[in-house]
């Protein structure tokens, strides 16, 4: 299965699938591409450090969100892509988009989900000062963070924390979990009832 990431930032989250898929010469999940709307995205170095073709497609190069979203379909679809990944992409994707991948587009997010949608997860976790956060990873739909949950990993959040340490907490159960849900997807074990996700053998 060929799946392409998108990264807006670090890419810790791409790191993991780098050396737990592309360095792993019996897997058969590869990474085909990575796309990144911001050139100094680290996420972009650890491609081209793994040999995986990488592109930047810039937002306000193109004269709107739709033909921005239409250049990343057509990378995608170049390089055979079956899954989306979203690893810390900051983009908001249009409706056009997500129809056309309809259960094919993944994202995490370092919050249980509805709590704490949008761009500050964690920030707005600990200003609520919730006792439990943890991570999410979802089937994307036209909403911000809102689509079918997949998996969900519950982290305590402790008095002394700050953004800092808290998302470096969640980060180790995010390079868990991503790789877990990819390989379920991979498998085929994913199915749906309604809005609920079933994965089967998971229970
Ligand atoms: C991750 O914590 C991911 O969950 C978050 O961005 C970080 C990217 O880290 N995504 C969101 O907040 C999406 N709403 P990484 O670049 O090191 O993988």
């Amino acid at each position: 299965m060929k799946i392409g990431v998108l990264a807006s930032g670090s890419g810790s989250n791409l790191q993991t699938l780098i050396d737990q898929l592309h360095y792993d010469e019996s897997c058969e999940i590869e990474i085909s591409v990575v796309i990144s709307d911001r050139k100094k995205a680290y996420a972009l170095t650890r491609a081209k450090k793994a040999g995986i073709p990488s592109y930047v497609v810039k937002a306000r190069d193109f004269p709107d969100r739709h033909a921005f979203d239409e250049r990343i379909s057509e990378l995608l679809d170049t390089h055979a892509v079956e899954l989306i990944v979203l690893a810390g992409f900051m983009k908001l994707l249009q409706p056009a988009f997500v129809q056309k991948y309809r259960n094919r587009i993944l994202n995490i997010h370092p919050a249980l989900l509805p709590a704490f949608p949008g761009a500050h997860p964690v920030a707005d976790t600990l200003a609520y000062g919730a006792k439990v956060s943890g991570v999410t990873v979802h089937f994307v739909d036209e909403g911000m963070d809102t689509g079918p949950i997949i998996a969900q990993k519950s982290v305590p959040v402790f008095d002394n924390d700050d953004e800092d340490s808290l998302h470096a907490r969640l980060q180790v159960e995010e390079h868990k979990l991503y790789l877990t849900v990819i390989k379920w997807y991979a498998e085929n074990r994913i199915s749906f009832a309604g809005r609920k996700v079933i994965v089967k053998g998971s229970e």
